[in-house]
């Protein structure tokens, strides 16, 4: 959201910047293709860049990181072909000398129905033929200029051509045209989601060891910034933190997650390694890429749940599936190493981590089974609203059953639909009774 638009900044507006930004590049591009055409010495004009008034996502973007005209053509260039790809079709003029397109335009040759503009476009768009200018101009690319850094313009080189297609992640376009940081959802591309959650942090029950663990991660979210720019630390570690939360399923490790992000105001995604690393074969790069991207930007809180596949012996393997998940692997490990939020990751079996992994966390936080007392309180938390009836002990269901809070919300569910479906106006002890039951065949157990 942005807090500091002017009342009546409609999305539209936000959209109309772009869409002007758009137009104006247009033009350019008419003009220097007519230059160009004339075979003219007279110098080249740029037609001036519109006006970008502060309150809108572009116009913001622009006057914080300070882009001159050039730099926002390169941006517009790359915005282009994701919302009006049209505007770069005079770029497919063939040159009938050689009836092929003219290479002065660069253009990537993958390319289907829509020219995509490459860092030659730009070039040639900046300073037509002119090779001083266009090494002047070189400097717009480097990787720590604002326009990548800050506008997130991407250069990427594909085999075999090598020709460096100039882009812009689609969330960034989101974002400039409706103003404000999308929660990218809506993508089935998107191997992560949201977690949120009703529970607060006075529901979590846990040991009062992991308690202090957990303030301890909060206490690093509320004051890194303390710790790494007043008090110098910046040199020796960055922002990244990674936790390995471990423990038997059901145990709260995933609610601890959301719950973490809850408190801090910090958006949690979950990514679901089992998904990625499968499913996404050959698209999980570019995939999980833009997870770690988003999250350094958003400065959200990352996930992983089901982690085990990055655990344990990385062993030498036969398919060419394996081994290509392994790629995958140790890409991942390498951008969890880089991120520089808070990672977690989560996984059932302390044992399958082997020592030199647990080294590498900043927290590993075990999760085990409630005690007696604490399934009491996961009991009476859990049946605070529900009308109960005299029959029912909790202390002794705490006592009797070795449930984790998972299985007791499940206990419950299935007591609720119980008592209901019996008629009965309140939850009695026979329905508790039949969905432990229940529960412990589901889990393979018997009561
Ligand atoms: N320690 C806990 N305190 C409070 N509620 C809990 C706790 N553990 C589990 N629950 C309840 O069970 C639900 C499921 O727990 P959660 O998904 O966090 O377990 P998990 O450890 O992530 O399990 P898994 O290993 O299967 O992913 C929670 O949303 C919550 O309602
Ligand atoms: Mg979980």
């Amino acid at each position: 959201m942005n807090d500091s638009s002017p009342p009546g900044t409609a999305q539209a507006t936000h959209a109309d910047a772009v869409s002007h930004e758009i137009r104006w590049l247009e033009q350019v591009i008419e003009a220097r293709l007519g230059h160009f055409f004339d075979g003219t010495t007279a110098p080249f004009t740029v037609p001036p860049a519109p006006e970008q008034p502060r309150g809108t996502a572009l116009g913001d973007l622009i006057a914080r990181t300070g882009m001159n005209a050039t730099a926002r053509l390169v941006l517009a260039l790359a915005v282009a072909p994701h919302v009006n790809s049209a505007v770069l079709d005079p770029f497919y003029v063939k040159n009938s000398a050689i009836d092929r397109a003219f290479s002065q335009f660069g253009g990537h040759p993958d390319a289907g129905t829509a020219f995509v503009p490459s860092v030659e476009t730009a070039l040639f768009l900046i300073a037509g033929t002119d090779t001083a200018a266009r090494i002047a101009a070189m400097r717009l690319f480097e990787p720590d200029n604002p326009l990548r850094v800050s506008a997130g313009v991407t250069l990427t080189q594909t085999p075999p051509s090598h020709v460096s297609r100039l882009d812009i992640p689609v969330h960034r376009v989101v974002a400039l045209c409706d103003g404000k940081p999308p929660r990218p959802d809506f993508s089935p591309n998107f191997p992560a989601r949201r977690l949120t959650t009703k529970l607060g942090w006075e529901d979590l029950i846990l040991p009062a060891g992991v308690r202090d663990q957990l303030q301890h991660i909060l206490a690093w979210l509320e004051n890194r910034d303390t710790i790494l720019q007043d008090w110098g630390l910046e040199r020796q570690f960055g922002r990244g933190y990674k936790a390995l939360f471990y423990g038997p399923p059901g145990t709260g490790k995933t609610l601890t997650a959301t719950l973490l992000g809850q408190r801090t105001g910090l958006d949690v995604y979950r990514v679901d390694l089992s998904m990625v690393v499968s499913k996404y074969i050959g698209e999980t790069e570019k995939n999980l890429g833009l997870i770690f991207d988003m999250a350094a930007e958003r400065d959200w809180i990352l996930f992983f749940d089901e982690a085990d596949a990055l655990f344990g012996t990385r062993t030498a393997t036969a398919s060419s599936n394996d081994r290509h998940a392994n790629q995958e692997v140790s890409y991942l490990l390498q951008r969890i190493e880089e991120c520089q939020s808070l990672v977690i990751l989560a996984s059932n079996l302390r044992s399958n981590i082997d020592d030199a992994f647990f080294r590498r966390f900043q927290s590993a936080i075990g999760f085990a089974r409630p005690t007696v007392p604490e399934r009491l309180q996961l009991w009476q938390n859990t049946l605070s609203g529900v009308p109960v009836a005299e029959d029912i002990d909790l202390r002794a269901l705490a006592r009797t059953h070795d449930l984790s809070g998972a299985a007791i919300t499940n206990v419950v569910r299935h007591a609720a639909v119980g008592a209901l479906r019996r008629g009965a106006s309140s939850v009695a002890a026979e329905d508790i009774k039949s969905a432990v039951t229940a529960e412990m065949r589901k889990e393979g157990r018997t009561s």
